[in-house]
C-alpha cells in the first residue's frame, strides 16, 4: 500500500453509528436469551468485535476462530482450512459469528456448516460490509452493516497484504 491515505469509503462517524444500531437490534433480539458467545473471524474481525462487544446490554462471552482460504489456487476456489479452533464448546449456546466482510461467502458458510455440526442453540451473523454481487453462495446475514461494491476495501480490521488493518475508517485502494 502507498503511503497515501486511502480515499474514505466509510467513515469512522458512519460506521460506529452503525455498530451502535446493530448492537441496539442485537440486544433487544437476544433480551431474553441469556448468554450470547460473540465468535470473532481472525483477523479482520477483530475491531468490530470489540466495538460490537462493549455495546451488547445482554450477557456475552468472547471467542475467536481463525480459518484461511486458499486466494494462491492451489486448491478448488473456495476451500477454507481451519487454523484456530475455539476453547470452549458451543454446545447448547446461542453463537454470534461476527466477521468484518463477505466476498465469495465460502469463509462464512464453511464456518456455519462447521458450527452447525456442534449442537449450539442457535448461530446467527453479524458482518461489517458485503459484497453482494460477488458471494456464490447461499447465505443469510442477520445483522449487516453495509453493502458494498467489488472493491479493494481497507481499515477497520481489513488489511491489503497486512497494510491497512488499523484505519480508523473503511478506505478503498488500488491493489499493485
Ligand atoms: C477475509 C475476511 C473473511 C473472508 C471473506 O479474511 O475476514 O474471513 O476473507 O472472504 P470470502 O467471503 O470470499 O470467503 P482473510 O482471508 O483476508 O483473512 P484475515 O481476516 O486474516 O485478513
Amino acid at each position: 500500500m502507498s503511503d497515501e491515505s486511502p480515499k474514505v469509503l466509510i467513515s469512522e462517524d458512519d460506521i460506529l453509528r452503525r455498530v451502535d444500531e446493530l448492537a441496539a437490534q442485537i440486544s433487544a433480539d437476544y433480551a431474553d436469551k441469556g448468554e450470547i458467545v460473540l465468535l470473532g473471524v481472525l483477523k479482520g474481525a477483530f475491531i468490530l468485535l470489540a466495538d460490537l462487544s462493549r455495546r451488547l446490554t445482554v450477557p456475552r462471552s468472547i471467542e475467536f476462530i481463525a480459518v484461511s482460504s486458499y486466494k494462491d489456487g492451489s486448491v478448488p476456489s473456495g476451500a477454507v482450512r481451519l487454523v484456530m479452533d475455539v476453547r470452549r464448546s458451543i454446545e447448547g449456546k446461542h453463537v454470534l459469528v461476527v466477521e468484518d466482510i463477505v466476498d465469495t461467502g465460502h469463509t462464512l458458510r464453511y464456518l456455519i456448516d462447521m458450527l452447525e455440526s456442534r449442537g449450539p442453540a442457535s448461530i446467527r451473523t453479524c458482518v461489517l460490509l458485503h459484497k453482494e454481487h460477488s458471494t456464490e453462495v447461499d447465505l443469510d446475514i442477520d445483522y449487516l452493516g453495509f453493502n458494498i461494491g467489488d472493491e479493494w476495501v481497507v481499515g477497520y480490521g481489513l488489511d491489503y497484504a497486512e497494510q491497512g488493518r488499523t484505519l480508523p475508517y473503511i478506505g478503498v485502494i488500488e491493489p499493485h
